[in-house]
């Protein structure tokens, strides 16, 4: 019977029938997360900007999801991926090969947190470094005990670890877990998050919350019991799931102490906030509290090779290097020479150029513009963030805190009006910011290569598009 479009026959070697996106002029055989989706085709990028097939010129302000942190088409990076290929090494299976780039990576990485953590592993996403970690945490306790009751992990709501089974799991985030429900693990239980926007009392003191954190947190390892906890997991600044929610102060050091209290690990996910992305390479180098584990991703090689690592201290490396001598865990795709090589450049680059002072001035400067022209908006509810990773919030009424009804789709409504002409600017837009299902936020987190003038014209943008969108519809 030959293939036709609807009784999905596909034969060798031949084209499977003609899938139509809606709305789109040409067949697609992409399948991407929202199949109605029509995004611009990009054909190239230089700096901040990418360039359209239509001849449009868009400013890159969220870095994709806090990715390009050096912007594109990197000359330096460009370079040195092409000399690594040009060695002949197509790949290296990291189980049978060393390689002095992979390990000049490690020994940079292990520089970046002042020697406060020990080894690195490497890993080609950030949802495969919170495996890791999670497989790496619990391996720690086995080592010792074979018979160890440690099989609980404690994490947050309104967060987001990952898209993999384990990482599903410890996230918080309600609209990305709910299809997947029953196949979740059971072992993973949720406490409130550190959002003080939504949760903090009027007049309530930094101490006062993070007291509150602190008690919620020794209730749940006491409802679990503490011997069965392997670790407490949290964003120390919450990306996608609310919007760039910075830790209030003293509470990352009030999580490790609960956690090393009962003997439990405290796990850091800076897949997205880490890495030089809020003012200094590692989010908890603001408070020098130093995790247990940590992973990171996304800016580690700014985009130019997909690679994500975690990071672990000196006492899980001796649990496993003095027990089996082994990590019992592995991937086809990881530690790979071309990987490695381009983090390295990216990793040098920022240190080298001192990056971080500019996104620390940078971001102050974006802080004051955003809260300048946009901060008596009636629909702004919260502008709040660390360096250049900043969240605007939105809200039917300020006062309430109300959300939009989710239907009304206010975040991507930014989205689509910023991205057209004559804005032509990215911008990441988030829903579900209250509860997982209600509330709309966006993400600004532009390059580490931002100048004042840039920030102008992101603030500026975003400020009209804002007035636009929210000027437009009926309360
Ligand atoms: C905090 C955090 N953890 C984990 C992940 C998963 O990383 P990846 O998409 O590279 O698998 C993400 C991705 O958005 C993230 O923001």
């Amino acid at each position: 019977m030959p293939p036709t479009a609807t009784n999905g026959l596909h034969l060798p070697g031949q084209l499977s029938p003609a899938i139509t996106v809606k709305d789109s002029k040409e067949t697609s055989f992409r399948l991407d997360r929202r199949l109605h989706g029509d995004y611009p085709i990009v054909v190239s990028g230089k700096g901040n900007h990418l360039l359209s097939k239509d001849g449009r010129t868009i400013f890159d302000a969220s870095t994709g999801a806090a990715v390009s942190c050096l912007g594109h088409g990197d000359e330096r990076v460009i370079n040195a991926i092409r000399d690594q290929l040009s060695t002949g090494i197509s790949y290296l299976a990291s189980t049978f090969w060393g390689s002095d780039v992979v390990e000049t990576l490690c020994k940079e990485l292990i520089s970046g947190t002042d020697g406060k953590m020990a080894r690195v592993y490497l890993t080609g996403s950030g949802s495969e470094a919170m495996e890791a970690a999670a497989k790496l945490a619990r391996q720690y306790f086995y080592e010792n005990d074979k018979k160890t009751l440690r099989k609980n992990f404690i994490a947050r709501e309104g967060s987001y670890h990952g898209n993999t089974l384990g990482a599903l799991s410890i996230s918080g985030h309600v609209a990305r877990r709910s299809p997947y429900l029953p196949f979740l693990m059971g072992n993973v239980h949720h406490v409130s998050s550190c959002n003080a926007y939504r949760q903090r009392k009027q007049g309530e003191s930094d101490e006062a919350f993070v007291a509150k954190k602190a008690a919620e947190l020794e209730a749940k390892f006491q409802e679990l019991g503490p011997e069965t906890v392997i670790a407490f997991v949290a964003e120390p600044v919450v990306g996608a799931a609310l919007g760039c929610v910075p830790y209030v102060p003293g509470y990352l050091k009030a999580m490790r102490d609960i956690c090393h209290n009962h003997g439990a690990l405290l796990i850091l996910d800076e897949i997205m906030c880490g890495m030089g992305r809020t003012g200094t390479l590692h989010a908890w180098q603001g408070e020098d509290v130093v995790p247990d584990i940590e992973a990171i991703g996304k800016g580690l090689a700014a985009g130019y090779q997909p690679i994500a690592a975690v990071l672990m201290s000196e006492k899980v490396v001796r649990a496993l290097s003095d027990g089996s001598g082994q990590f019992v865990h592995g991937q086809t795709f990881q530690g790979m020479p071309i990987q490695a090589c381009a983090a390295l450049e990216v990793q040098r680059i920022v240190r080298e150029e001192k990056l971080l002072e500019n996104v620390k001035a940078q971001g102050a400067y974006m802080e004051e513009r955003l809260k300048s022209l946009l901060g008596n908006h009636p629909n702004v509810g919260d502008i709040r963030g660390k360096g250049l990773f900043w969240g605007i919030e939105f809200v039917r009424d300020k006062n309430t805190k109300e959300p939009f009804d989710p239907k009304r789709g206010m975040a991507q409504k930014v989205l689509d009006r910023a991205i057209s002409p004559p804005n032509d600017m990215c911008v990441y837009p988030g829903t579900g910011t209250v509860d997982g299902v209600c509330g709309d936020h966006i993400i600004l987190a532009p390059s580490y290569i931002v100048t004042k003038d840039d920030i102008d014209h992101i603030t500026e943008v975003v400020s009209d598009v804002i007035h636009e969108v929210f000027d437009s519809v009926p309360g």
